[in-house]
């Protein structure tokens, strides 16, 4: 009798707390007691690639104007853009066209040379005894009820995104976010990935219940694009799936817009190449607000134009810059400026018929000079990565037996390595491979 009238006592007060939710009510954003942690990342350094830099700080200034304290959110970035002698307005980095100065406030943890894979590792996963007197020393302290963004943007290629100087291979990602796992550091992860190729960081390794849900700006055989391209800045400003996914959360309620409807907007609207998801689909559901934070933002945002009018895919960039500054010169007619900017095309274009007699002589070896039906199978085929094995072992013999090829920082190089995947899925041999590099890219140790 007793527990009868207790439940219908409880039945009352749940009724009259359902009619008391205001209608905009949405289930809560975080686990009871759960904080927002943010892991912000521009892995790349110089002028042609002022973008990634700008889309991070951008990143950031929407993470904290929702309500993320800055305790909570790491940043590594080269921090060479801001105050780079290119850069006319000194001190400020803007992330699209007349854009507001997004560098405002962005409190850097790692920069220069510490903006590397192990320590993006260790930050990642907490390994504060590891990164002791590097940079801030600061890392991502998250427990098993906070959700955690990672955010990052740089070159990549199949398996693998780039640092200045070194890889991260996906592989060591994934061991990464298991390990994660493991250890009960989240409660759920967004990662949002603006790479080429970024498909393959998680294709086929990204497990589905781990309660991670990974968003990639391409699939694991496409470049990503650059947008919006700054005459008197003379660099693109941003990415296009970074540009597109934060123009939505500028003009959007991240309270009632939810991950599935950003993906949609964002995939439609970066149509040069296809917005992927991998990972717990589930997650979709949830609010953005679960990431971004919870707080209204109240800023003004500008109108943008349209980013995808200038897209370009990624290894054209230091091409269509210099291209398009010197269309710029004609204009004025400044000769002296038309003659430096078309040595640097000319440069350029040196470099990639390099690049690819270098590749191209390395396939000749290992699929034998007459088999040219071979040779074209591996230059021109497009297999998806499984040979982890053979990949990330030729991938860093290569970096380090053919200096030309400026890897990892040369994106037109990066593409190449896609003949590496052929390859291996071929399967050539380790040996073979690592041979016929020797023999291409150091000839004079091959003679002794
Ligand atoms: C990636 O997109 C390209 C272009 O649409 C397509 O040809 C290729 O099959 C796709 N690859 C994967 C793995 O989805
Ligand atoms: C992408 O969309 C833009 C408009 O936003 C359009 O101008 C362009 O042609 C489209 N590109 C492709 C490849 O569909």
């Amino acid at each position: 009798m007793a527990t009868r009238m207790f439940s219908a006592a409880f039945v009352l007060i749940l009724v009259s707390v359902t009619i008391a939710l205001p209608s905009d009510f949405k289930l809560p954003k975080l686990k009871e007691g759960g904080k927002h942690w943010a892991l912000l990342v521009a892995g790349s350094n110089g002028w042609y690639n002022y973008r990634h830099q700008a889309d991070i700080c951008h990143a950031y200034q929407i993470i904290r104007s929702h309500g993320i304290p800055p305790e909570q959110i790491i940043v590594m970035m080269y921090d060479d853009i801001a105050n780079n002698e290119e850069n006319p307005n000194q001190g400020e980095i803007i992330n699209q066209p007349d854009g507001e100065n997004v560098y405002k406030g962005v409190a850097i943890d790692y920069r220069g040379k510490d903006v590397n894979p192990t320590t993006f590792l260790d930050v990642l996963q907490g390994n504060e005894e590891n990164v002791k007197g590097i940079g801030t020393g600061r890392v991502i302290k998250s427990q098993s009820n906070d959700n955690l963004f990672v955010n990052f943007v740089d070159h990549g290629a199949p398996g693998l995104i780039a640092f200045p100087t070194k890889f991260l291979h996906a592989v060591d990602l994934n061991i990464a976010l298991d390990h994660m796992h493991d250890n009960n550091q989240y409660h759920q992860l967004l990662f949002y990935l603006e790479t080429c190729e970024s498909g393959s960081m998680f294709s086929s390794l990204l497990r589905k219940d781990y309660n991670i849900l990974a968003m990639t700006a391409a699939n694991s055989t496409q470049s990503s694009y650059a947008c919006y391209f700054d005459k008197k800045l003379g660099t693109f400003l941003g990415d296009l799936f970074s540009v597109n996914w934060m123009q939505n959360s500028d003009q959007g309620n991240l309270n009632s817009e939810t991950i599935d409807e950003q993906f949609h907007i964002v995939r439609k609207e970066t149509n040069r190449s296809h917005v992927m998801e991998f990972g717990d689909l589930t997650m979709n559901q949830l609010m953005l607000s679960t990431f971004l934070g919870s707080e209204q933002d109240n800023h003004m945002v500008l109108d943008a134009p349209n980013p995808n009018l200038d897209a370009v895919p990624s290894e054209d960039v230091d091409i269509t810059i210099e291209r398009n500054l010197y269309n710029l010169a004609k204009e004025e007619n400044n000769q002296e400026e038309m003659k430096e900017r078309s040595a640097k095309i000319a440069a350029i274009m040196m470099k990639r018929e390099k690049t690819d007699n270098t590749i191209k002589q390395i396939v000749s070896l290992v699929a034998g000079d007459r088999n040219f039906k071979e040779q074209n199978n591996m230059l021109m085929g497009e297999n998806d990565l499984f040979k982890h094995d053979c990949y990330r072992p030729m991938v860093e013999y290569l970096k380090d037996s053919c200096v030309d090829l400026d890897l990892p920082s040369n994106r037109y190089s990066l593409k190449h390595l896609r003949i590496i995947v052929n390859l291996c899925e071929r399967p050539y041999s380790n040996d073979a491979i690592m041979d016929a590099i020797d023999k291409v890219c150091q000839p004079d140790i091959m003679l002794v």
